[in-house]
Formats: structure tokens, sequence, C-alpha cells
């Protein structure tokens, strides 16, 4: 017998005539041009036609979210390039100097800066990012929805922890919004409701033209110096993405450095709209961190796969399981078991498998190092999480 992964690699003509051309040799004269499958229907061909084709068929059934994933070359092309800016900075460079290394000028005062966030549950990366960027910060934002942008209740993470935050207070303005809890409703409408009511709430944080306004998720970390330049330097771009670091469950799995979505903007009144997708081509290099699912808790992993705008892809209830998702976090694999979204084969296969561990925590928001041993589990050596 064959084994039967050589079955499964082989078309339907090809181990026709095989079946065939095998007997065809044995007795040469009396084979009609009887369609083939009959006359070899066999035990091997009657396993093949009602073991492995429908094997077959199930498995493209199973993985067919893979398989488009990993033909995606074919169906669909890159967007197109961003313009990168080269990004410049040392410490010790005066501002005057890193301005016109960007081909700008210098301030004589520095510009106010906004920073406005949707939360939804991310305590931990909200101290890190409010550490990184205070010493700039004119006025903080915030806003916290009882619904998660698929239409689950949630608490209020953010009032309910808010002693955490003493330190901002002075800073901080915070808004609640009600969710409207529509069943079935595509979570993308949730989501772009609540980015209009942080427009309205900026408004009523006095933000005015020419101030600068962050735009980005709490796990999308500018770096701290990227804004003091972007707030010295004159005639910066009005609308400016940020390149940062991709991180996956902590800063030890660094992905690549290709998040874009975080972006700075010259506010301007009756213009500016809070958003989250691509506003402009110009792209400034390595500005800061994108830790995603960097949670302490297995809970809030779940809680994120579930409440995230790509319910869809939570296929399996098994999925949720505990000592799943453990096991993936140590190793740097897939939570929804998905193929990398890549545009060409190459990068494709160049990602395929767990992210590689990086052992590295150089260039890291300085709050994160200060504090080491509350923040553990995002650095090197500590993938295992609190239960509950
Ligand atoms: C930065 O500048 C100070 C004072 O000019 C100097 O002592 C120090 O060595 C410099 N540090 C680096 C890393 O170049
Ligand atoms: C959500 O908040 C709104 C406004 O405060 C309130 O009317 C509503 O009852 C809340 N819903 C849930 C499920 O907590």
């Amino acid at each position: 017998m064959m084994p039967e992964g050589y079955y499964m690699s082989k078309k339907t003509d090809a181990i026709c005539e095989e079946v065939c051309g095998e007997e065809a040799t044995q007795s040469v004269s009396s084979m009609s041009r009887l369609p083939c499958i009959f006359r070899g229907m066999d035990l091997k061909a009657f396993i093949f036609l009602f073991v492995v084709v429908p094997l077959c068929i199930f498995g493209v059934y199973l993985h067919s979210q893979k398989i488009t994933y990993f033909l995606r070359p074919i169906w669909d092309r890159a967007p197109k390039p961003f313009h990168d800016i080269p990004h410049y900075y040392h410490e010790n460079v005066s501002m005057e100097t890193l301005c016109k290394l960007h081909g700008w000028g210098v301030r004589e005062s520095p510009r106010r800066v906004y920073d406005a966030v949707v939360f939804n549950n991310e305590l931990d990366m909200l101290s890190i990012r409010w550490n990184e960027l205070y010493p700039y910060i004119t006025e903080f934002v915030l806003l916290e929805s009882n619904s998660t942008f698929s239409g689950i209740p949630k608490p209020l993470f953010f009032k309910n922890n808010k002693e955490q935050f003493k330190y901002v207070e002075s800073r901080l303005t915070y808004g609640m919004i009600g969710g409207r809890f529509k069943k079935g409703e595509n979570p993308f409408v949730e989501e772009a409701y609540q980015r209009v009511a942080l427009d309205r709430l900026l408004r009523f944080a006095g933000i005015t033209d020419d101030d600068l306004l962050i735009m980005s998720d709490v796990d999308e970390i500018p770096s701290a110096h990227t804004i003091n330049l972007l707030r010295w330097c004159d005639d910066i771009p009005r609308v400016l993405h940020l390149r940062l670091k991709n991180y996956l469950y902590s800063f030890e799995f660094l992905v690549d450095d290709k998040s874009w979505r975080a972006s700075v903007h010259r506010y301007q009144t009756g213009k500016t709209r809070y958003a989250h997708y691509r506003r402009t081509d110009d792209l400034l290099a390595d500005a800061g961190w994108h830790c995603s699912f960097c949670f302490r808790h297995i809970s809030e992993f779940t809680f994120k796969m579930k409440a995230y705008s790509h319910v869809d892809r939570v296929k399996f209830s098994d999925f949720l399981k505990h000592s799943r998702i453990q096991d993936i976090i140590c190793k740097g694999a897939d939570l929804f078991d998905m193929l990398p979204e890549e545009y060409t084969f190459k990068e494709i296969i160049g990602k395929l498998g767990p992210v590689p561990r990086s052992y590295s925590a150089v260039h890291l928001p300085s709050y994160l190092l200060q504090n080491a041993e509350k923040y553990k589990y995002l650095l090197p050596g500590n993938c295992l999480r609190e239960r509950g």
C-alpha cells in the first residue's frame, strides 16, 4: 500500500493512469476504452473517492481562511507605499540641530500637545504611555464606553481604577459615553461612533489651532523624544503618521516595524477629525512602540479576543481556553491561528511560524524599566501570565 499522503499529492488523472496503466501491461489486449474509474474500481479507488476526497474538501473548508491569506499576493495589491521620513535623535544633540536635520526650523516656544485615546481595558499600557509622554502633554483626553466595539457591555475600567492615575488629574479630560448595543452590527460602526464623541471631548478640553494632537490606540505609544521634537520644530507636516515597532504579548517579541496607524496632527478647527486609518503618505521612522495583546491576565486576552473589531476570527470556542492561550504566548505564536497579512510570498513565508524572542529590553519606555518588577511580564523571559 502507498502511504495516504501519496494520493493527496496527486491529481485524479495521474492516479487513474497509474491504476489503469498497471492493469494494461498485464492484459494488453482486452481493455476497451471504458472510463478508467469504473474499470479500476478496486479498494484503492474506492478509498480515494469516498475517504481522501471528502477529507481534502473538509480540510480546505477548515483552513479556507489560511488558504485565502496565503494567496493574498494574487488577489490583493499592496497599498501605496508611504513616504518614509528619516528620524534623527540623540539625547545629547540640541533641539536646533535635530530640527535642522529634519529640514525644519526650531520654534521660540513649543506647541501645546493633546493626547487623546479611546480606552478599553489596557490599564498597564495606559500607565506606561502616560508616564512616557507626561513631560510633554498639555492635556490627556480619555473616552471610555460601557460597550465594547462589538457591542458587549463592559465595566468602566478607567473610572473604577482612577486612583492609580492621580498624577494626571490636573491635566485630564475624562469622558464616558453609553454604548448603543445594536445587535449584529458591524463593530466598525460603534468604533466610529466613539471616535466622533472623542472629537467633541477634545473641543471641550480646549484644543485650538496648531496644537498637536496625537491620535492612536492606547497600546500605540509614541516615544517621548518624538513628541518633543514635533512640538519644538516648525514646518512639520500638518498630518504625520508614526512608524512604530510592532510587539506581540510583550516587549520580548518584536514582530516588525510596520505599525503605522498612529498619527500626529497640527489641529485645524472644523477640519481635523479623530480617526485611526491612513490619512497621509508621510511616515516618520522609528517613532515608538506598539505592543499588541500585552496583557497581565489571561482573562484580558479572552476579553480582547471577544471585544475586538475582528470577532469573526474566534472560530472555535477552544480558541479561548486558558491553557491554549498561555501556550501560544510563550511560543510567540498566533492567537487566532492566522497567517501573516502580507502582500508578497517572500514576506508571508519569511514570517511563517512563531515570532522569535529578541532577548532585548533596550530603547523601551523608561517607566517600564524603572518599574521592571511590576511590569515583569512585559520584559524578556517572563511569558507566564496570571490567571483570573
Ligand atoms: C553628553 O554630553 C555631556 C556633556 O556635554 C557629556 O559629559 C556626555 O559624555 C555626553 N554623553 C554622550 C552619551 O555622548
Ligand atoms: C451604559 O451607559 C448608559 C449611559 O450612562 C446607561 O444609560 C446604560 O444603562 C448603560 N448600559 C449598561 C449595559 O451598563
